[in-house]
C-alpha cells in the first residue's frame, strides 16, 4: 500500500530533521520514498547537505528529495484562474503590479503547493511520501480548507456558471468587463476537484497518516495537544506524536521522564509517543539521519501504520456534549477534573492527562464524569 506520512509540529521542534531522517531510514529498507517540504522556508538542502530544486531529484538510492518553489507551483495549479482575475483587476484600474499580488488568493500558495502531493500520489511512482510541512498554525488552517471548498463546489459554482451563460451576450453590449468564460471554469472545478481529491486521500487512514513532532516543553505541548485534538476533528488519523530532543544524560533523565514523559504518554494515550534523543551534535547529512531514524524506530518499518483509532470521541446526547477520553490504567480514585483556559487537566493520584478542549466544549461546564473500565465520560451542560 502507498503512503503519505505528513510531519507537522511547532517551529523549531524537529519536523524537516525527524522527516528526512524517517526518509532516510525507508529508503534504505528499499521503498521508492519522496521527502518533499511544502513549507516556504526550506531547509530540506541544508539537513541532506545537497542543493534540491522544485522538481523532485534522486540524491540517494531510493530517495528523492524536493523543495517546492512557491510561485512556481501558483503558476502551475491556479495559473489560468490568476490570469483572469489580474484582467478583472486591471479593468478596475488596480496597478498591474499590484494586480498581480492581489490575484493570488489568500491561502493560495499554500494549497498549490500541497497539489503536489496529490500529482504524486496519483503518478504512483513512490511507494512513500514525507511531507515536511509547515508549522501547526498553518497546516491545521489549510487543512481544515475542504469543507468550505466542497460548498463552493456545490453550491456557487454551477449556478454562476449558468448565470454566466445567459448574461454574457447582454453583459458585452454594455460593459467591456472581463466575465469568466467557460473555460476559467473549468479550470476553477478542475481546481477544485484536485483539492478535494487530496484531501480526500489525506483523510484515507489507510492512505495517510500525521505525525506530529513535539518537545517536552510547556508552550510546545500546548500547541501539540491543540493540534491533536482539531486535527482528530477534522477528520485526520494522527499515529503518532513524536517526542523529540529527549536528554539523556542520566540525571536529567530520570527527573524528566517524571515530569513529562509520563505525563505526555498519559495526554496522547493511546496514541504511541515515540522518544527521541537529543543528539549531542546538530543532524546533518545521509551518515546522522541515518542514526536517528533508527533512534526514531528501532527495527521497526516507519511506513507502518502504528495507530489507527478515534483517541477521543466527542458526542451530543440530548442536546448536551460528552467527552470520551481514554485512559492509560484503570483508575484507583476518583478523578479530579478541572479546567484551566482551554486546557482539561485530570488527576488522579499521580496519574495526570491534559486535553485541549475544541471551541465547542470551552464554553461549556462540566456537569459530572463517570469512569467506566479505562473510559472517562465527561459530560457538559
Ligand atoms: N534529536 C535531535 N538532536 C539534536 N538536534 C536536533 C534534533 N532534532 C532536531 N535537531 C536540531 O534542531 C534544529 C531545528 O530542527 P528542524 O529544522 O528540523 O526543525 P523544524 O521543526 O523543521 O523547524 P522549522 O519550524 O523552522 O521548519 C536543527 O538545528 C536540528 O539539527
Ligand atoms: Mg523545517
Amino acid at each position: 500500500m502507498r503512503r503519505i506520512i505528513l510531519f507537522t509540529g511547532k517551529g523549531g521542534v524537529g519536523k524537516t530533521t525527524l522527516s528526512s531522517a524517517t526518509a532516510v531510514y525507508l529508503a534504505e529498507l528499499g521503498k521508492k520514498t519522496l521527502v518533499v517540504s511544502v513549507d516556504p522556508a526550506h531547509s530540506l538542502s541544508d539537513v541532506f547537505e545537497i542543493e534540491l530544486s522544485p522538481e523532485p531529484r534522486e540524491i540517494y538510492p531510493n530517495l528523492h528529495a524536493q523543495e517546492i518553489d512557491v510561485y512556481y507551483s501558483v503558476e502551475k495549479f491556479w495559473g489560468k484562474l490568476q490570469e483572469y482575475l489580474k484582467s478583472l483587476l486591471k479593468w478596475q484600474g488596480v496597478e498591474e503590479v499590484l494586480s498581480e499580488e492581489l490575484a493570488i488568493l489568500p491561502g493560495m500558495e499554500e494549497v498549490c503547493s500541497f497539489l503536489w502531493i496529490n500529482q504524486h500520489f496519483s503518478e504512483g511512482k513512490f511507494d512513500v511520501i514525507i511531507v515536511d510541512s509547515a508549522p501547526t498554525g498553518e497546516t491545521l488552517r489549510l487543512l481544515s480548507l475542504p469543507d468550505s471548498a466542497s460548498w463552493w463546489i456545490k453550491r456557487v459554482l454551477p449556478l454562476q456558471r449558468k448565470l454566466m451563460k445567459f448574461i454574457r451576450p447582454a453583459a458585452r453590449m454594455i460593459t467591456d468587463m472581463p466575465l469568466p468564460e467557460d473555460e476559467t471554469y473549468d479550470a476553477l472545478e478542475e481546481l477544485f476537484y484536485q483539492v478535494y481529491h487530496l484531501y480526500y486521500t489525506l483523510q484515507d487512514p489507510k492512505i495517510s497518516s500525521v505525525r506530529i513532532v513535539t518537545n517536552p516543553e510547556k508552550m510546545v505541548l500546548r500547541e501539540t495537544e491543540k493540534a491533536y485534538t482539531y486535527l482528530h476533528l477534522f477528520g485526520f488519523n494522527i499515529d503518532a506524536i513524536l517526542l523529540n530532543r529527549v536528554p539523556t544524560d542520566r540525571d536529567s533523565s530520570e527527573s524528566f521522564r517524571e515530569k513529562y514523559v509520563e505525563i505526555i504518554k498519559n495526554t496522547f494515550h493511546p496514541t504511541p509517543v515515540f522518544e527521541i534523543p537529543q543528539f549531542k551534535e546538530e543532524v546533518l547529512g545521509i551518515e546522522s539521519l541515518r542514526k536517528l531514524g533508527r533512534a526514531i524506530y528501532g527495527d521497526r518499518d516507519p511506513s507502518e501504520i502504528f495507530f489507527q483509532d478515534s483517541p477521543f470521541d466527542i458526542i451530543e446526547e440530548n442536546g448536551h456534549y460528552v467527552l470520551k477520553l481514554y485512559l492509560r490504567e484503570i483508575p484507583e480514585a476518583e478523578p479530579e477534573i478541572y479546567r484551566k483556559d482551554e486546557d482539561l487537566i485530570i488527576k488522579i493520584k499521580n496519574f495526570k492527562k491534559f486535553f485541549y478542549l475544541p471551541r465547542v466544549l470551552a464554553k461549556r461546564e462540566i456537569a459530572k464524569a463517570t469512569i467506566s473500565n479505562n473510559q472517562l465520560q465527561i459530560y457538559f451542560s
